[in-house]
């Protein structure tokens, strides 16, 4: 039987990593939600659809088939057959997905596809309605939280890596208007399941983190079988 984990929780509170890093220890898949939110995103911005107007949206996705793969464990994200995982990072598509996510229809549209995957593998999936929508059942529930603050300062040292960094007060307030927009939207709200387990990980190093919830997994795949 397959199992599932799902890890819900703010942007910035390190799910991606931390479940990547679980996953790969456990020799589970690790399967990225939002980076199906954001590759409908893409194909809205490069292909001029208004984000704004949701039936511009609704009509665009009958022209999007998003699809995913694993090579070597790794998610490729695909739309329309195209590879477009190396494109879906920026701070547009990051607000563009943000915005289309809070369409009923979009995320009845990738809900099939996300619970596909986790019917076939025994997976960690990240996003924010995982626990609550995508995976009621899932064998363990995390909800990962860290200060507004301390997501941002680690967004900001991520970006700083790149030619056009934001400042940090731009990232911070970039931060708390995702954090508005995904959980006052009406529909799959981002908020924790009743049963999950909440990990605040302000205090603690990516290490820290990681041990934790593989810790917590082994212990509630154990108990289950017990
Ligand atoms: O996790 P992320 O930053 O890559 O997600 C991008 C956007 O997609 C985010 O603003 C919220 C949305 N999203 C969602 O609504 N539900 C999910 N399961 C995953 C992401």
């Amino acid at each position: 039987m397959s199992v599932k984990i799902a890890i819900d929780g703010p942007s910035g509170a390190g799910k991606s990593t931390i479940a990547r890093s679980a996953a790969s220890e456990l020799g589970y898949l690790y399967a990225d939600t939002g980076a199906i939110y954001r590759s409908v995103a893409l194909y809205c911005l490069e292909n001029s659809v208004d984000i704004k107007d949701s039936e511009t949206v609704l009509a665009a996705l009958e022209d999007i088939v998003p699809t995913l793969k694993y090579v070597n464990s790794e998610q490729r994200v695909f739309v329309n057959g195209e590879d477009v995982t190396d494109r879906i990072r920026t701070p547009q598509v990051s607000s563009a997905a943000s915005c289309i996510s809070a369409i009923p229809r979009v995320r009845e549209f990738l809900f099939r596809l996300q619970r596909s995957i986790a019917d076939e593998n025994s997976v960690i999936m990240d996003g924010r309605d995982i626990g609550t929508v995508v995976l009621p059942d899932a064998d363990l529930k995390i909800f990962l939280t860290a200060s507004a603050e301390k997501r941002a300062k680690r967004r900001y040292i991520q970006l700083a890596e790149s030619s056009n960094c934001p400042s940090y007060e731009k990232v911070l307030e970039d931060i708390r208007r995702r954090d508005e927009n995904d959980s006052t939207r009406a529909v799959s709200p981002l908020r924790k399941a009743e049963d999950a387990v909440e990990l605040d990980t302000t205090d603690m190093t990516l290490e820290e983190s990681v041990k934790t919830v593989i810790r917590m997994v082994k212990a509630a795949v154990k108990g289950g079988e017990a």
